[in-house]
């Protein structure tokens, strides 16, 4: 299937309705965020948010962190979401393609993450894009929900 024509555009106010409903569509519990984490996520100061519309449609989104980590600035993903409707389209790569620049932009070192470790689709994409597993943290969900940690280092140019 063709990609999507995509744009890719900063956050509003006015797309968290549209930002739950799809976080709704994309995760289960305990893996969703309430509407009010949303908010804090995308609207906390030291984010970095990147909307995905297709059309008039909201179709994905990604949000950054900022963060101080082990002595360097890394760009941590609170959460990719894509549509499931365009799912393997390169909507994701296109996402974090824009938010590791900002993050490099805003003098990061890394990205870092945390994934569901039964979350196989997500891992593949992110193994894809060049991240590397570099920890788990046991019950980061709940119990018996673990995660993985992944990081991807920016080359110095
Ligand atoms: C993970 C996710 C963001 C990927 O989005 P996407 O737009 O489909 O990803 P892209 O099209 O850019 O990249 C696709 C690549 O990712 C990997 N991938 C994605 N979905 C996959 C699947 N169902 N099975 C195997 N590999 C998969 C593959 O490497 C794939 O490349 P390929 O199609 O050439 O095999 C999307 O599946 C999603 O929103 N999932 C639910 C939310 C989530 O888990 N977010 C990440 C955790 S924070």
């Amino acid at each position: 299937m063709s990609s999507p024509n995509l744009t890719l555009r900063g956050y509003r106010r006015s797309d968290l309705p549209a930002l739950f409903a799809l976080d709704l569509l994309c995760f289960e519990e305990p893996f969703r965020f309430s509407r009010a984490a949303m908010r804090q996520f995308a609207e906390s100061p030291n984010a970095k948010v990147v909307v995905a519309e297709s059309g008039d449609m909201l179709v994905g989104f990604c949000i950054v962190h900022i963060e101080r980590f082990e002595q360097e600035s890394v760009g941590y993903i609170t959460t990719l979401d894509v549509h499931p409707d365009l799912r393997r389209r390169g909507v994701a790569h296109q996402l974090i393609g824009e938010a590791e620049r900002q993050a490099r932009e805003a003098n990061c070192g890394a990205m870092l993450l945390h994934v569901f470790s039964g979350n196989k689709e997500a891992i593949r994409f992110y193994e894809r894009c060049g991240y590397l597993k570099v920890g788990a943290h046991e019950g980061f969900y709940g119990i018996g929900a673990d995660a993985l940690i992944y990081r991807k280092a920016f080359k110095v140019s």
